[in-house]
């Protein structure tokens, strides 16, 4: 879990405390956020992925997915292009898929 420290002051502030202001008693309050989900990590092939794949929905998609073959993940790719909508330029759609098979596939 990441902890972020969130001044009371911002708190005062987003509650409108001006006068909160004026008595300066900012005292540290800890909240707790979700983890951190890195977006597709890596290299320029993550680049494409988070360029191309987070457009729609998160990258969740991807890794919820069993492990697939090359072929599945060409499928699932192309099938994000003709049936959604998405536009990947086709030079882009071989470094795409094999980014997904290192990140969530099997041979
Ligand atoms: C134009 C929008 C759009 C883009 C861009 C997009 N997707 Fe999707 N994707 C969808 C929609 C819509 C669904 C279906 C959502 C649902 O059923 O809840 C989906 C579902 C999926 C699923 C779940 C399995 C399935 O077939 O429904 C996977 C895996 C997936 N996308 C991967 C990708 C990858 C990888 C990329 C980048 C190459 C990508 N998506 C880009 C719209 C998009």
């Amino acid at each position: 879990m990441r902890k972020a420290i969130v001044t009371a002051a911002v708190v005062a502030g987003l509650l409108g405390g001006v006068a909160f202001h004026a008595s300066g008693a900012a005292s540290p309050v800890s909240v707790t956020l979700p983890p951190a989900v890195e977006a597709f990590p890596g290299g320029p092939e993550a680049d494409l992925a988070r360029r191309h794949c987070l457009t729609c929905h998160s990258s969740d998609y991807v890794y919820s997915q069993p492990k697939l073959s090359k072929a599945q993940w060409s499928a699932e790719v192309i099938k994000m292009v003709k049936v959604y909508g998405a536009s990947i330029p086709d030079a882009e759609v071989g470094p795409i898929v094999d980014y997904l098979v290192a990140q969530n596939g099997k041979p």
